[in-house]
């Protein structure tokens, strides 16, 4: 367990962990309006006299929001930098959060959170493209896993937030409004950091790379500066420049399918419909809607918990046994709670059982695709195309979890609650396959050596290790 942390010790230095942690609050705005929209619409709905659709709207601006700032950080990250885009992204949800909160009527809100979702959309994937190309193999899988650990503190600290102000007058400005302070937090704290490494190669600016690899490892026993400065102007004089049509390129191929299975699958696992939907799945188990709330912080906590156990195991167990294990833990959870919701005697005599169920998965979700999926992005890509291909697969997972969010509660109705779980099940069999035959382990390697891996030939080294 302790690999991390004393890996942290022995070559890490103050630096990187304060630059990687600020970073990560990208991942804190992107969790905290995830988890705070639920509790927030129950007053917004009769504050603002929003109908079911004008409610849908507001839920699902955001997301539409997030997936034009997944297309747009790909540009910006690399023209203006991985650090500006981050402090803009910081800056337009100030104005996205405090817009929000003095909203004076649905459409403003609406537009409002598209503004959010703009900035929300760009900073879940610069946050860990950013700590993926300052950190050293050896800690990567945990550093860039503190932008998850921000996921789902954000949504905790959300679901809290709910939780106090619930009887509080005018809650629902509050509960928006909050997030204004991460946003400027982000903001300030990212014009303290350095740019990476790799995008002042990208820029021709030597250097300054030399600079800041200097002051990133300065601690590290292993280092060797001059070695890796080589090693990323090489795979980037390999790259060149690149253009959107190069993601096409056949050599790039099974790359973009690695990234977008595991963006579509991380949503289509179901994950939001737990996050969105937890007290009223409890609600449904028979339990008044004040429990379910409390419930709900369980589940939470229970995410925040998981996600720090995937922090210390990643780099040591790999992410492909984290990944695989977790999926086997969804399939199973899933499988209980369709089996729960089709039985009116378990209903009747086992109530807690979907609490358990919800609990295990999801804490298989924290420990596996939650964090991996993110991380694996940060490091398949070569160094010219990294950041318009993170933002493709960004791109993807929003469009999902925006078309999973949309359709959870029809399904239901349509299929009924146990056929939708049984449907997500099934949907995390075929996960579990397509990462058992596609997805490389990254433990260890350097991100230009998994680029040489992975693109020595199409039949990448994807089995070594599960
Ligand atoms: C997913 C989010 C999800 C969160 C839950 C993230 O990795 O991308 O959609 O809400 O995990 O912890």
């Amino acid at each position: 367990m302790s690999g991390f942390v004393s890996e942290m010790r022995r070559s890490g230095n103050g630096l990187l962990l304060r630059i990687c942690v600020i970073a990560a609050i990208g991942g804190m705005l992107f969790g905290y309006d995830t988890g705070v929209i639920s509790g927030a619409l129950l007053f917004i709905k009769s504050d603002l006299h929003a109908g079911a659709f004008a409610q849908q709207a507001i839920v699902s601006s955001l997301l539409l929001g997030a997936m034009l700032g997944a297309v747009i950080s790909g540009y910006l990250a690399d023209a203006i930098s991985r650090k500006w885009t981050k402090v803009i992204s910081g800056s337009v949800y100030v104005i996205g959060a405090l817009g929000c909160a003095f909203s004076v009527n649905a459409p403003m809100l609406i537009g409002f959170r598209f503004l959010l979702g703009v900035s929300v959309g760009t900073a879940s994937f610069v946050a860990p493209l950013y700590i993926s190309e300052v950190s050293p193999p050896k800690v990567r899988g945990g550093l860039v896993s503190f932008n998850q650990l921000a996921v789902t503190s954000g949504i905790l600290i959300a679901y809290i937030v709910n939780f106090l102000l619930k009887d509080v007058t005018g809650n629902w400005r509050w509960m928006l409004g909050l997030a204004a302070l991460p946003g400027a937090a982000l903001a300030i704290g990212m014009l303290s950091v350095p740019h990476t490494p790799r995008w002042l190669v990208q820029q021709q600016r030597q250097d300054e790379a030399r600079g800041v690899l200097e002051r990133l490892r300065d601690s590290d026993p292993d280092a060797d500066v001059d070695d890796e400065l080589d090693t990323i102007t090489e795979a980037s004089k390999q790259e060149g420049s690149s253009r959107v049509r190069d993601l096409l390129a056949p050599k790039l191929r099974p790359l973009m399918i690695i990234g977008l299975g595991l963006a579509l699958f991380q949503q289509f696992v179901g994950i939001n419909t737990v996050i969105y939907y937890a007290p009223t799945i409890l609600a449904d188990t028979g339990l008044t809607s004040s429990s379910s709330i409390t419930q709900t912080v369980f589940v939470g906590i229970t995410n925040v918990v998981f996600t720090i156990v995937a922090v210390l195991l990643l780099d040591r167990v790999g992410r492909r046994k984290l990944l695989l294990t977790g999926t086997v833990g969804m399939v199973l959870s899933l499988i209980l709670l369709g089996i729960y919701f089709s039985s009116s005697t378990l209903q009747h005599q086992a109530g807690y059982l979907a609490l358990v169920a919800l609990l295990i998965y999801i804490a298989s979700f924290a420990i596996g695709l939650g964090p991996v999926f993110w991380l694996m992005i940060s490091e398949i890509y070569p160094v010219g195309i990294r950041s318009k291909a993170m933002s493709v697969s960004t791109l993807g997972n929003w469009a999902a979890n925006f078309l999973v969010a949309a359709t959870f509660l029809s399904l239901g109705s349509i299929i009924t609650r146990e056929g939708t779980f049984f449907l997500y099940a099934a949907i995390a069999v075929g996960a579990f396959v397509f990462f058992l035959a596609k997805v490389p382990e990254t433990k260890d390697r350097t991100l230009e050596q998994i680029q040489e891996d992975l693109s020595i030939s199409d039949d990448h080294p994807t089995k070594e290790s599960a």
